[in-house]
């Protein structure tokens, strides 16, 4: 329809009134989301997929101090030299930045004109800046598109897929977060080039976590390649990095709201979560943290008879050999048993008064167990290596 001024747009409908009637109106909100995850080897190629995948929309690019040094004050001023309007901001580097102070901060900073709905937020950096920018994202005008821009291989693998965004809370881990999936995901595994050895080593930690779960496949790649990848050999990072990716979407996809409640790949998270609250998230990195938890499920596992000794041996020795702790002897900080076990039960409290473990069985195979007891956890976290069988005694 056309007026002397321009084009209506018109919209017409004749929606039905149905009845009165005793039942319930029924509203439905089905929603699929599909985004590409381009894994790239340099920073020239991860500039090409991102510049797509901005297309002509402002960028909002936030990172934390120390990736913004490294790498997003570069990137940012690639996308610029290619006409891309981008602002900049970041935080300090850490978990403790992972908070609704750091999340409130970016909100003002995206309302003072960062972003307009049809721009797009990058987060650039590990699963802190790609946790908490997200959750940022998401609540921004109810939802403003991000893609997320990995720098650490635990990102790469795990925290920049699946669309599970949150900060912390004191009380709690991720206690305030949302589903809100990516846009798009841009890893170059060039950025790992300048990780330390433990990050490393830590993001490594969900790689076999990922392997053990559901895929021996990808276990034993990490078996035959973590020296390769602790030397930071391109074509192994590639591999493995291609391999979790796809084993990580492969599992998201079966439950992405997560609806189950019993969830494979939370194992090694119980006892890892609490060891991150009581340790006051920061001196055990995630991966770390996430380790020992896994020895403490196997060990479980073995005990109760469903893990054979030498599957035990297979999981322990590979987290051993990749450089993990495996006791809580060997974490950086002292951590009480006894401190421990409070923080589990009080993950039990807030999850209705039961907690849930994941015990693998096998390699691709794992049993959901709700009556693991505190003698059984008290008596797995204190393990001495030296009580494991064969190899590990
Ligand atoms: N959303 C999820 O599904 C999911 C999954 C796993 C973990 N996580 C979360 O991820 C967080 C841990 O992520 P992380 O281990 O990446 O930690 P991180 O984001 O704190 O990064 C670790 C450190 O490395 C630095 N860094 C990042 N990239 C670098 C690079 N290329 N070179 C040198 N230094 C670099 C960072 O500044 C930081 O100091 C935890 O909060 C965890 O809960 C989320
Ligand atoms: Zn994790």
């Amino acid at each position: 329809m056309v007026n002397g001024a321009g084009a209506y747009q018109v919209f017409s409908d004749r929606l039905a009134v149905p009845d009165v009637a005793e039942e319930p109106l029924l509203s439905g909100a089905v929603r699929s989301d599909w985004y590409p995850v381009h894994i790239t080897v340099d920073e020239s190629e991860a500039l090409e997929r991102l510049a797509d995948e901005v297309g002509d929309r402002r960028v909002a690019l936030i990172s934390d101090d120390t990736v913004h040094a490294l790498h997003a004050h570069r990137l940012a001023g690639a996308l610029a030299d290619r006409g891309i309007a981008v602002s900049t901001t970041t935080f300090p580097a850490g978990e403790a930045s992972k908070s609704m102070a750091t999340a409130a901060r970016l909100l003002d900073w995206l309302a003072s004109g960062a972003v307009r709905r049809r721009d797009v937020v990058v987060a650039m950096g590990g699963g802190v800046v790609v946790d908490t920018v997200g959750w940022v994202a998401s609540v921004y005008m109810r939802g403003v598109p991000y893609i997320n821009v990995p720098t650490t291989l635990l990102a790469d693998v795990d925290a920049a897929l699946g669309g599970k965004v949150a900060v912390d809370h004191h009380t709690a881990k991720n206690l305030i977060g949302a589903f809100y999936q990516p846009k798009a995901v841009v890893t170059n595994i060039g950025y790992i080039d300048t990780l330390d050895d433990r990050q490393l080593r830590s993001g490594l930690a969900e790689a076999v976590k990922k392997g053990i779960i559901s895929s021996p496949e990808l276990f034993e790649l990490t078996e035959r390649s973590h020296a390769r990848i602790l030397a930071r050999e391109p074509e192994a990072l590639r591999r493995l990095v291609h391999a979790a990716t796809s084993v990580k979407c492969r599992l998201v996809e079966r439950d992405p709201y997560e609806r189950d409640l019993a969830r494979p790949l939370n194992l090694g998270h119980t006892v890892g979560h609490a060891l991150e609250t009581v340790t006051g998230y920061g001196p055990v990195l995630h991966g770390e943290a996430v380790a020992v938890g896994i020895v403490a499920a196997a060990l479980t596992s073995e005990r109760r008879g469903l893990l054979p000794t030498d599957g035990l041996e297979r999981m322990v020795g590979l987290l051993r050999d990749i450089g993990l702790p495996i006791s809580l002897s060997q974490l950086p900080v002292d951590v009480a048993v006894e401190d421990l076990i409070g923080a589990l039960e009080q993950i039990r409290k807030i999850r209705d008064g039961s907690l849930r473990f994941v015990l693998p069985t096998a390699l691709g195979e794992v049993v959901i167990a709700d009556d693991v007891s505190t003698d059984e956890i008290r008596a797995a976290v204190s393990a001495r290596i030296g009580e494991f069988a064969g190899s590990l005694r």
